[in-house]
């Protein structure tokens, strides 16, 4: 039976952890972390919508387009999941979306994703896409842009999950393919909050997105990249991104640990990084031993927040249970948890007020858990 009393001592939030994280036994104990991080009000900002496509959908989608998938079952494209570093997981990743043809396909995976962010109490969420891949397959850019908003109200009216979308370039296909989407995609920009880039960095620096950048901040866009973590160059890619692209936000770049000059000028212009453990967990400090990255960014004093980056593709492990791993891997307290998601909603491309709205359910969760 539920234990009432343990419902009123907790307050609101853990009422609502109850009916977010299911099983009976997360009241069980007072002191729950799981329960703590289904019930923390939360912010995703680094999750690709097509690395959320889940193998049951994508056969569903196969179907609906008329398409032949070279698995047997959902189990055999699960296990053909194995990749070692960033270019084996693109290919695993690119030849996924394939199924993606249209709008209502890109309606579907949003909104998928975007119950399944509610379901874990995130409250706001800015999502990154990839379209210079689907404009490749023929789609529309109406079709990618259309689908996804569309989701987005309808998921906003349904769970009450606000979110955005960030357009990302492609890094290793041709720049002229790159603008050619932003083109395609600035008439609908009012559908967009942001620009990005992701994919494989190798020979690939932020700068060769330097027009690109300017146009898209001409247009009112927010900017942010990829640093990969232990990428040839990291360290000149982070640098190019803090100084020659100013970016407002940087996705992974735990190699920013390597460099002290780096940490200061990040913390200095107080930029966000969106980590994602699962991914990126690990590098390397001066003498070869592997840092936490999470670990070290935040004992660095980096306004780090956590994300789940492709969690169909990860385990289907999304934020809860990425934070679960993390708080176990990196030994992280409540306090730090809440740290993190006061980044997150810190750095939310949203107007001062509704960050000021998110950040008072904050205030009030850590508040009922003495914090
Ligand atoms: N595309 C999807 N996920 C990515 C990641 N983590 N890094 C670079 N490109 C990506
Ligand atoms: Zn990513």
């Amino acid at each position: 039976m539920i234990d009432r009393r343990s419902i009123m001592k907790r307050g609101m939030w853990s009422a609502i952890a109850c009916a977010t994280s299911g099983p009976m036994r997360a009241l069980a104990t007072e002191d729950d972390m799981a329960t703590f991080i289904a019930a923390l009000p939360k912010a995703e900002y680094h999750v690709h919508l097509e690395g959320t496509l889940e193998a049951e959908m994508k056969f569903a989608l196969a179907k609906r387009n008329g398409l032949n998938l070279p698995f047997a079952d959902v189990a055999a494209m699960k296990a053909s999941y194995t990749y070692h570093d960033l270019p084996s997981f693109l290919a695993i990743y690119y030849d996924g979306m394939k199924v993606l043809l249209k709008e209502a396909d890109f309606y579907d995976l949003t909104f998928a994703y975007l119950k399944k962010a509610a379901s874990q109490n995130i409250l706001y969420a800015e999502m990154f896409f990839d379209p210079q891949e689907h404009l490749k397959r023929g789609v529309p850019m109406t079709a990618v842009i259309g689908g996804i908003s569309r989701a987005r109200v309808d998921a906003e009216k349904a769970f009450g999950i606000r979110s955005q979308a960030i357009l990302c370039f492609v890094r290793d296909l041709p720049a002229d393919t790159a603008m050619a989407a932003l083109d395609a995609a600035l008439p609908m920009k009012d559908q967009l909050i942001g620009v990005g880039m992701d994919s494989d960095e190798k020979g690939h620096p932020p700068i060769k997105f330097r027009s690109h950048i300017a146009t898209a901040r001409a247009n009112g866009l927010h900017i942010t990249a990829h640093c990969d973590v232990n990428q040839l160059h990291t360290l000149e890619h982070i640098r190019q991104a803090i100084f020659d692209l100013q970016v407002d936000r940087i996705d992974h770049g735990g190699n920013i640990l390597q460099s002290p000059e780096l940490v200061e000028s990040a913390k200095a212009l107080n930029i966000p990084f969106t980590v994602c453990p699962t991914f990126s967990g690990a590098v390397k400090d001066a003498e070869g031993e592997p840092i936490d990255v999470v670990r070290g960014m935040l004992d660095a004093g980096l306004a780090i927040t956590i994300s789940s980056d492709d969690p169909a593709y990860m385990g289907s492990e999304y934020l809860n249970d990425v934070l679960v791993r993390a708080q176990q891997r990196s030994r992280l307290t409540k306090a730090e948890l809440v740290l993190m998601s006061r980044n997150a909603f810190n750095a939310a491309w949203l107007p001062r007020e509704q960050k000021a709205a998110y950040l008072a359910k904050l205030d009030a969760f850590a508040k009922s858990w003495k914090l």
